[in-house]
């Protein structure tokens, strides 16, 4: 059960810092040791992998499971799924083709530390590797939930999720025309969906009531978009020191966010009205969803 690492009441922190060991060690286990010819792009998965990061959407995978009861293998294998597939989005979304930035979690990102080939291929191996642990006998017996395990992540990441929100980024540095229902959408989307799957994934390993899972998807919904605003905040306010990361590129790409649509106190409300839904949402869990909630506050007073 997810109770052997969150065994006693914890609090956020403490449980976020625990549950990221734990996704941290079964991540190491699963990406190839560097070895034989192709060892350059094992090398550059675990770099890009093991250089840290929140681990925000493992955290979420295994909060989720804890409200049903789902076994701790089941919920860190996709947990750890989760995060292979955050990480080959950032790896992509860093290259010079798409928004060129020089730093993450800490370190030069994967194309300068590499190059853009074994970058490019590093990418690929860890979005494939995410799919790989999910259909595995090993992260849940029954074959249908591996199944929709699987569903539910390639149309979070695909064409209509991740990647096609990625494409209408791109699209929107050269259209600062995009109003502010367009720029939600696009928003919500880019960030949100695999905040979402990762919010919902528990629901799913314990074949939790439609109800329960509304509930989940509701909450998914305003975390995700709270959590790209205050990405955009932090492009903005943030310095590389603290974020880890490039900032102050959005600006520069003349790119169309919800700081530049509603300035930052603005956005500050918008991401402060989200969370507050988000946490009375999960009014039916009682107490039960604790950590969710800290973890909806923490999304927006983040530093990093
Ligand atoms: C950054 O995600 C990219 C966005 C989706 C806005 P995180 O802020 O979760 O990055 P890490 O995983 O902590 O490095
Ligand atoms: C990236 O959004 C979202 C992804 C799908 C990877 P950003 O481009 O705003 O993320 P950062 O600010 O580089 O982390
Ligand atoms: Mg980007
Ligand atoms: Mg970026
Ligand atoms: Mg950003």
């Amino acid at each position: 059960m997810i109770s052997d690492i969150w065994s006693d009441p914890r609090d956020f922190k403490t449980s976020l810092a625990e549950s990221a060991r734990a996704v941290e060690v079964v991540m190491d286990q699963l990406i190839p040791v560097p070895d034989g010819p192709e060892a350059r792009v094992h090398e550059a998965m675990r770099y890009a992998i093991l250089a840290g990061g929140k681990r925000l959407r493992p955290f979420l995978v295994l909060a989720g499971s804890a409200l049903f009861g789902v076994s701790q293998r089941s919920a860190l294998r996709v947990a750890t799924a989760i995060e292979l597939l955050h990480t080959y989005s950032l790896i992509h979304d860093d290259l010079p083709a798409m928004d060129n930035s020089d730093l993450r979690r800490g370190k030069p990102t994967c194309h300068k530390a590499f190059d853009d080939a074994t970058a490019i291929l590093a990418g690929d191996a860890l979005l494939t590797l995410a799919f790989e642990v999910l259909a595995d006998a090993e992260t849940h017996g029954d074959p249908a939930v591996r199944c929709e395990l699987v569903t539910a992540l390639a149309k979070a990441s695909g064409a209509v999720g991740m990647v096609g929100c990625q494409m209408i980024d791109i699209l929107a540095e050269s259209d600062p025309t995009l109003d502010i229902g367009e720029i939600t959408r696009l928003q919500r989307l880019k960030t949100g969906a695999l905040i979402a799957f990762s919010s919902e994934a528990g629901a799913i390993l314990g074949k939790a009531p439609l109800d329960l899972r509304r509930v989940l998807v509701a909450y998914a919904h305003d975390i995700g978009l709270a959590f790209q605003i205050a990405d955009d905040l932090l492009d903005t306010e943030g310095t590389a020191a603290e974020t880890g990361k490039s900032v102050g590129r959005d600006a520069v790409a003349g790119k169309a966010t919800f700081v530049s649509i509603l300035g930052i106190e603005g956005a500050r409300a918008q991401a402060e009205a989200l969370v507050e839904q988000a946490t009375n949402h999960l009014e039916v869990f009682a107490d039960k969803a604790a950590l969710l909630r800290d973890c909806a506050r923490y999304i927006i007073e983040r530093k990093s």
